[in-house]
């Protein structure tokens, strides 16, 4: 059996499989494979260990005529067409839980990096512009006694809110479904998405990027956060109409936003790097140790299983 690994990740993926067997390929270049190089490198291949950057959809996966397994090195899969794979016999898995809590923590550390203004502190201080304490210097938001807004309360928005929740906040949460055991917990409540939007101080984003989450958050229902309002989003960047959400930090119609993915990624919009009210990261959910290595044990694992007949371990197809 061959896997093809489309780029260098933990060497846990590669020694899973080699200790089974698996003939293993990885792409060696240190960038984003490209989708001939893809086709290319897999075109032999029974799985493939894919990363979120890399886009396969109906021609790529028309030309993948061995492959039974797509095991995608994320949590977020919306960079594959599963619909098409499933069609055509490929299960597509991904890797939920073991990144849950390095995700929340970016985005609770984004929420304090907005509200207290961080990066304006640091770079106050590394371009030597500090004089001395100030009465007004840099003033922030505190987080006790405020309304958190969750939208999306899978596990990752969960453990945002239980982060959240230890800094004295209330938690609302818009979601398809109840979580009962979810509001036991943390007394969060289940409300609309406007409400959410209205009365909340801070807003987490965690949905998945789909047909019915693409521009979630438009020009209209941005207009009724709050002029103090934080929106911070370590979900996809599509989830949101960037360019209004720019034009609002820039008329400073709210507070501030934290920003881990981008639309069309790796491509940052401009106008964003200007922007003094918005904290940016280079999509580092789940840049942990940790993480990322059990995020390999996990891709690995999903390709045995399914290359073993046995059903796939965190299917999403
Ligand atoms: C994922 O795995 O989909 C997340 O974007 C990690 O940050």
């Amino acid at each position: 059996m061959k896997v093809f690994i489309t780029r260098k990740i933990p060497a846990l993926a590669e020694e899973t499989l080699i200790n089974k067997g698996v003939g293993v390929t990885v792409f060696k270049k240190d960038r984003s494979i490209t989708s001939d190089e893809l086709i290319k490198g897999a075109k032999n291949a029974d799985g493939i260990i894919s990363l979120l950057t890399d886009k396969i959809d109906k021609n790529v996966i028309d030309q993948l005529p061995n492959c039974k397994v797509i095991a995608n090195y994320a949590v977020g899969y919306n960079n594959i067409d599963i619909v098409y794979a499933g069609e055509k016999g490929i299960v597509v898995t991904n890797t939920p839980d073991i990144l849950t809590d390095a995700t929340a923590d970016i985005a609770m550390a984004l929420m304090l990096a907005c509200a207290r203004r961080i990066p304006d502190g640091e770079e106050m201080m590394r371009s030597d512009k500090f004089v001395g304490w100030k009465p007004q210097l840099l003033l922030g938001i505190e987080l006790r006694g405020k309304t958190v807004g969750i939208i999306g309360a899978g596990r990752i928005g969960q453990e945002t809110a239980r982060r959240a929740k230890a800094f004295g906040t209330n938690i609302i949460y818009y979601n398809r479904s109840l979580k009962p055991e979810f509001e036991k917990e943390t007394g969060a409540k289940k409300v609309s998405l406007n409400k959410l939007l209205k009365t909340s101080d801070i807003i987490s984003l965690h949905v998945p990027l789909n047909d019915k989450t693409m521009h979630m958050l438009n020009s209209e229902n941005m207009e009724l956060m709050k002029e103090r309002a934080i929106l911070i989003n370590t979900a996809r960047g599509e989830v949101v109409d960037e360019k209004y959400l720019i034009k609002m930090l820039r008329e400073k119609r709210i507070f501030s936003a934290g920003f881990d993915v981008y639309y069309n990624e790796p491509k940052v919009n401009k106008a964003l790097l200007k922007l003094k009210n918005a904290v940016l990261l280079p999509h580092l959910g789940s840049a942990t140790f940790e993480a990322r290595d059990g995020m390999a044990k996990l891709a690995a694992d999903n390709i045995l299983n399914v290359l073993n007949t046995k059903k796939a371990i965190t299917p999403v197809n």
